[in-house]
């Protein structure tokens, strides 16, 4: 075993994930913990950040268990997490109120006013969404003043963890992008943006690139964690942007597809080319001047989890009731706006629906009508990239939904463009973080040490039934603005 580790931390939305990699960037354990997410009203979505401290004493437990000897040996920390939320901190660094995620649609009308100002998409070169952080801020202006008021310092979530674990104020390029605070092209925080949204640089964290380091870890965890030290712990990335590092997705013209809790189209760029018109976001890349375009829909694995829940079986029971392979779209139509959608449509307020069933329509039908769906919004996204010049020929497939086949061959018809496999899975954005945290740790070159991993095997397009998709998929255009037109 080499004598050197790096640990991959990613704060995903559901749970926390760790992944040790030795120092050749070979996977060594990897382990996971889960938490629930709170939605004390509809639209609201919330996490208490001690869920993610204790989850991060579980995980470095469990790894312990099996891996003792690697962990002592770790040098170095990354760590990822899902973007936008809102940690409020006092003066002390306790949290002031639970996290407000990136999910949580509340701010909607402080979303609108703040985009209606026309500087604000000058600067950031994003529409300021509902989900980002500057109108959770405002919301909490509007109705939780006192709290506004004590908050001395806001992190985002991964960042309150890297407060925890090293007792510094630190963010990194690619998750400040998602905060509508950001100069996203100059690489720095916008005191007139700030201003717009009644914030002030002191309230911000130090800004270094993901793969900088942002300090040590603490003496005390160290202890307790068994670890010899001294560990750099890196900037880490939005987990997006560590998903890319991941499978080493830099260069202009490659992306990925991402079929997680939310839905992610991404395309690197090597410049800022932001158009927020098409409802593309357009981020700083976790690495020193690069950048990427993406398209997220909000809900991708959690529209199968939701109708798993509802059904009382798994989302993997579900998928296994399908065939390996397609066979045509479904009688049915799902939206899969379950928490409103951001691209290409902005639009908090609307919701999913299943369109077309009949007293035939079969549990197997509306799983697949899910997938179809959500297949359908990521190809809405795919046309707003294109929208804006981004070109792709094929595209990784990354997240969890890609353990279904017939997902996948479903996804790669209706994108109509070849899907890659990498092999022996992939590890998403805790890889990334991982490889965030050598390059931190040994002052390596980051393009270097993070690689595309090597294809398992490629989906293709069904060349024979993608007529059938695409009719479905422009049946399924159709149904957003009759929807919205309802008001449901
Ligand atoms: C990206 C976004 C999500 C979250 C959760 O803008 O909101 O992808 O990062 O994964």
């Amino acid at each position: 075993m080499k004598a050197t580790m790096y640990l991959g931390f990613d704060l995903g939305t559901s749970g926390l994930r760790g992944l040790l990699i030795d120092d050749d960037a070979n996977v060594v354990a990897d382990a996971q913990v889960g938490y629930k997410t709170q939605h004390p009203q509809s639209g609201w979505s919330e996490q208490d950040p001690s869920c993610w401290t204790n989850a991060c004493d579980e995980v470095i437990e469990k790894l312990r268990k099996t891996h003792a000897k690697a962990v002592t040996s770790i040098r170095g920390i990354g760590v990822s997490g899902h973007m936008h939320g809102a940690t409020l901190l006092d003066g002390k660094g306790k949290p002031l109120r639970p996290c407000i995620l990136w999910n949580d649609t509340r701010s909607a009308d402080q979303a609108a006013q703040l985009d209606s100002i026309p500087e604000m998409r000058q600067i950031t070169g994003n529409i300021v969404f509902p989900g980002f952080t500057a109108p959770k801020l405002a919301w909490v202006r509007d109705h939780e003043p006192k709290i506004f008021e004590n908050t001395d310092k806001v992190l985002l979530p991964k960042d309150y963890l890297g407060l925890w674990l090293t007792g510094e104020y630190v963010s990194d390029m690619s998750d400040s992008s998602g905060t509508s605070w950001l100069d996203v092209g100059a690489r720095d925080w916008s005191d007139k943006a700030l201003a717009f949204g009644h914030m002030r640089k002191d309230q911000m964290p130090q800004l270094i690139e993901g793969s900088q380091k942002a300090g040590e870890l603490r003496k005390s965890l160290c202890e307790a964690w068994g670890i010899d030290g001294p560990v750099s712990v890196a900037g880490g990335a939005a987990d997006n942007a560590a998903a890319a590092c991941g499978v080493g997705c830099f260069a202009e013209g490659t992306g990925f597809v991402s079929l997680g809790t939310s839905g992610v189209l991404l395309a690197a760029k090597d410049s800022f080319r932001p158009a927020p018109d098409s409802a593309v976001h357009s981020f700083c890349h976790a690495i020193p001047d690069r950048w990427y375009q993406m398209g997220v829909i909000l809900a991708a694995t959690d529209c199968l989890n939701w109708y798993a829940s509802t059904v009382g079986q798994t989302a993997k029971q579900l998928s296994g009731q399908l065939p390996a392979t397609i066979n045509g779209p479904a009688s049915v139509i799902f939206l899969p706006y379950l928490s409103g959608e951001r691209t290409p449509h902005n639009d908090a307020e609307i919701r999913g629906a299943f369109i077309g069933l009949d007293v035939a329509t079969t549990s197997e039908t509306m799983t697949q009508s899910i997938m179809e769906g959500v297949a359908f919004a990521l190809r809405d996204n795919l046309e707003a990239l294109k929208s804006t010049g981004t070109n792709l020929h094929s595209m990784l497939a990354i997240g969890g939904g890609t353990a279904s086949p017939f997902w996948l061959e479903t996804l790669a018809t209706v994108l109509q463009l070849p899907l890659e496999i990498p092999k022996g899975g992939e590890f998403g954005a805790a890889m990334g973080a991982a490889r965030l945290a050598l390059c931190a740790a040994t002052g390596a070159d980051p393009e270097t040490v993070m690689t595309k991993p090597d294809i398992a095997h490629t989906i293709m397009p069904r060349y024979d039934l993608m007529a059938q998709y695409q009719a479905s998929y422009e049946r399924y255009t159709q149904l957003y603005p009759l929807m919205k037109s309802l008001k449901v």
